[in-house]
């Protein structure tokens, strides 16, 4: 059957809001909830031999690798590689055995991201996909199958894959902590606790849709804009910035908060708006302090973060999102909702192709 709009406007809305759903409905085939434990599908390998992984991936499906990345570094203390799927072939990897290489698509057939698969094969790796799409050829030619449950996703600029995509790769890491002897039963089931609680936090964040639309009048004249986060939120500000360029046709730049000063400052003015992603915890203060270096220099600021880092540095920010206090663990899911709406909106008002946005494919096919 044909998949419809429904009550939305766009698919890229209806997509939005469906996540607290499907990514309940993934998660459901990686944790159990009775006894809080992470449950992988049959694994026919052993992780624990695992020394090394290389993520590869493009686009949306990047980013979400780029979180996963401390995930397995700081659970499962594996070594890392990530790489966007049209470099890595040609940088010459070293891949020594005993590695696991992860594909990241929705598609389940971006080109550059297959051949990176088949070059990983060819050297020896095992293959892990995460994709949405069972059928596809990343699906077909891998070793693990680790599908996302998303359901189709029609707008081409992705989104509920996007947080499917972090729901598997944080129950994987946990499952790979737990092989590797990194994480006892009680963390275990800290991780699974605060991954259940994920789907909630997406509602609560999608309450604050009507804020969101409200504000995206005063992004939609700039011609610039730059995100900042810190850690894993990091990856959304790149994330971020791409969704904005994608569908809203602004130039924006993800940084990292701590990098503005070599460089992006010198772009700061009125007319460049700053989103900073920055929930209270450990790297709080570091990233207000790179906020007040851009309202020093008469930066327009946005600050979403939540109620109590709003409480403490939302003053003098142009608006201010308020997010859910969540655990670090699902804040990266938490907080890709208000970067969609924000870019979402933000389209809207600028009256652009929300759903088809010009010289974008759904599935890049070739390389
Ligand atoms: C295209 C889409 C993006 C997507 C990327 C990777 O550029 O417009 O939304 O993130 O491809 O696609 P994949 O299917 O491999 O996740």
């Amino acid at each position: 059957a044909a998949v419809e709009k429904g009550n939305y406007r766009h698919f890229m809305q209806k997509e939005i809001y469906e996540q607290p759903t499907v990514v309940a409905q993934t998660l459901n085939s990686y944790v159990r909830q009775a006894d809080e434990s992470v449950a992988l599908p049959q694994i026919d390998f052993d992780l624990s031999a695992i020394k090394r992984i290389t993520i590869v991936a493009c686009g949306t499906s990047f980013y979400a690798g780029m979180v996963a990345k401390y995930w397995f570094e700081t659970f499962a203390r594996v070594p890392v590689d990530i790489d966007v799927a049209s470099e890595f072939r040609y940088r010459e990897p070293v891949l020594e055995e005993g590695g696991l290489a992860i594909f990241i698509s929705q598609s389940g057939e971006t080109a550059d991201t297959l051949a990176a698969l088949r070059h990983c094969k060819e050297n020896g790796q095992t293959i892990a996909t995460v994709v949405n799409v069972p059928t596809s050829s990343m699906a077909r030619e891998a070793d693990l199958i680790l599908p996302t449950h998303a359901g189709p996703e029609i707008g081409v600029a992705s989104t509920k894959a996007f947080t499917c995509q972090l729901a598997v790769l944080a129950a994987l890491a946990a499952h790979l902590a737990v092989a590797k002897g990194k994480m006892n039963r009680a963390e275990e089931q800290e991780v699974v606790r605060h991954l259940i609680e994920a789907p909630a936090a997406l509602n609560a964040a999608l309450d604050h849709d009507d804020d969101i639309a409200a504000m995206a009048p005063l992004i939609a004249p700039a011609r610039d804009v730059l995100y900042l986060g810190r850690g894993p939120d990091y990856p959304l500000a790149l994330e971020g910035a791409l969704k904005l360029k994608e569908i809203s046709y602004i130039h924006a730049e993800g940084y990292a908060s701590g990098e503005m000063k070599h460089g992006p400052i010198a772009l700061i003015d009125e007319e460049v708006p700053v989103i900073v992603l920055a929930p209270s915890g450990p790297l709080f203060e570091k990233t207000v302090s790179n906020m007040e270096e851009v309202r020093a220099r008469g930066g327009q600021v946005v600050l979403i973060s939540d109620a109590k880092g709003l409480a403490e540095a939302g003053d003098g920010c142009i608006a201010t999102i308020e997010m859910p206090d969540v655990h670090p663990l699902i804040a990266p899911l938490v907080y890709a909702v208000p970067v969609q709406l924000l870019a979402y909106h933000v389209a809207v008002v600028k009256g652009t192709d929300v759903d088809q946005p010009r010289n974008l494919a759904k599935s890049v096919t070739v390389e």
